[in-house]
């Protein structure tokens, strides 16, 4: 590959992660990375993959994993800040970040929880806190992402894993600050605010759990407390760390999908008046809004030995990002991938992810996403966008809106 390509597809990402126009609209520098440099190896130190296949054969290699003790740091970072991202990426005590065996023995004990039919028995209840929440939107004009997108998710899974009500709020900040660390570009003051909200986390997680095994409860702490499996409970630092990682994973990105769910359709005014005449598109509709827009866009792993990828070779200790935003509009995988098409049955996209990591909370997020679609719908004879243009937050891996004004009509 000649330097003028190489140089092209690093701008491209820099655009992608450090612009404002590259983080509204990422899916044009996308199609560049494909098209010029698929399987790209940046001058910043890791891989970027944008095509479909490459994706799914990365993200579900047996010799691709999680250890990221090695990998470059974050882009503009001094070496003391390096040591302190590198303490997030040492850590070794929840699934996601974690390979097998500890990965399939963190994994099993939280898993029965989210299987898709003890999910579904869920659906009355999120039914219900949808319509409670949609009976609070004021008259005229509602932010979606205050009234709706964060706090559906964030009473789903503080609920099911036992958070007080009147703690979720202040926990929300919290979790948005240590997500930075999931970012390519970290300030310093965003790493630091991170050190200091995990470490806020952590000591509220651990009184949390000290409280549940002092007095039982029917949620999913106290079973992760009680656990047993084969002999092997989770220690204390991997239940603390288990707790936030399933309380953080459980609202941060699906507040994004139902914010970038009703942005997608309210700017294809066609579609939405599809699904309105079909309800039993809202299914599909919600698998393509995650494929049209994905909340999670970037997995990030280390490859433990050389292997060939889109025939390129990828040596061992190499830190590879499968772009999943990017190969969900892969021309190879989908028809005519940028547009959105609530009828589209092309199999379901990589937003959750592949293989051991595939997104545990799947069939939850899936779930809320089709609740909240379905009762909007039922509700409001007309929804239309204030802000034909709303402003995206500052992130990329997490990919989601700071405000989304809409104005509905009963
Ligand atoms: C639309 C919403 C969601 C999206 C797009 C999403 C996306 C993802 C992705 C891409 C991964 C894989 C990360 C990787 O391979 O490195 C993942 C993992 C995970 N997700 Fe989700 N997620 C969503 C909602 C949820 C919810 C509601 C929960 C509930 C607790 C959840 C819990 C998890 C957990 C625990 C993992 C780690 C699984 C493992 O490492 O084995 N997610 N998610």
């Amino acid at each position: 590959m000649t330097s003028v390509t190489t140089f092209d597809a690093d701008a491209l990402l820099v655009e992608l992660v450090a612009t404002p126009e590259g983080r509204a609209d990422p899916y044009p520098r996308y199609a560049g990375l494909r098209a010029q440099a698929p399987v790209h190896r940046s001058g910043f130190g890791f891989w970027a993959l944008t095509r479909y296949d490459d994706c799914q054969y990365v993200l579900r290699h047996p010799k691709v994993g999680k250890d990221f003790s090695g990998a470059a740091s974050a882009l503009g970072l001094s070496d003391a800040q390096r040591d302190e991202q590198a303490r997030f990426r040492e850590d070794r005590s929840n699934m996601l970040v974690t390979d097998p065996p500890d990965h399939t023995r963190l994994r099993g004990l939280a898993s029965r929880a989210f299987t898709p039919r003890t999910v579904e028995t869920l659906r009355p209840g999120v039914v219900a806190m949808v319509d409670e929440l949609i009976d609070a939107f004021r008259a005229g004009e509602v932010d979606v992402m205050q009234a709706l997108a964060f706090p559906l998710p964030v009473t789903v899974i503080g609920e099911m894993l036992g958070v007080p009500a009147e703690d979720r709020e202040q926990l929300r900040p919290l979790v948005r600050a240590v997500t930075a660390v999931l970012e390519l570009v970290v300030t310093p003051e965003a790493l630091s605010a991170a050190t200091a909200a995990n470490a806020t986390l952590e000591r509220y997680f651990a009184d949390l759990v000290a409280e549940r095994r002092a007095r039982p409860q029917d949620d999913l702490l106290t079973r992760l407390i009680q656990a047993e499996d084969e002999g092997d409970k989770l220690s204390e630092p991997e239940l603390v760390s288990t707790a936030i990682l399933l309380f953080a994973a459980g609202f941060e990105t699906t507040t994004n999908l139902i914010g970038n769910a009703v942005l997608g359709l309210l700017r294809h005014p066609d579609q939405l008046d599809r699904l309105r005449a079909d309800r039993a598109l809202v299914k599909p509709a919600v698998e393509e809004i995650l494929r049209y827009d994905s909340p999670v866009q970037i997995a990030v792993r280390t490859a433990y030995e050389d292997m060939d990828v889109g025939g390129r070779r990828v040596e061992a200790g190499s830190t590879v990002l499968a772009l999943l935003g990017a190969a969900n509009r892969d021309p190879a995988r989908y028809t005519d991938p940028d547009r959105l098409d609530v009828g589209r049955s092309e199999g379901a996209p990589i937003s959750f992810g592949s293989g051991i990591h595939f997104c545990l909370g799947a069939a939850l997020a899936r779930l809320e996403g089709q609740v909240v679609l379905d009762r909007l719908l039922e509700r409001f004879r007309s929804i239309e966008l204030v802000d034909g243009d709303p402003v995206h937050r500052d992130s990329l891996t997490l990919r989601g809106l700071v405000a989304l004004p809409v104005r509905f009509t009963p």
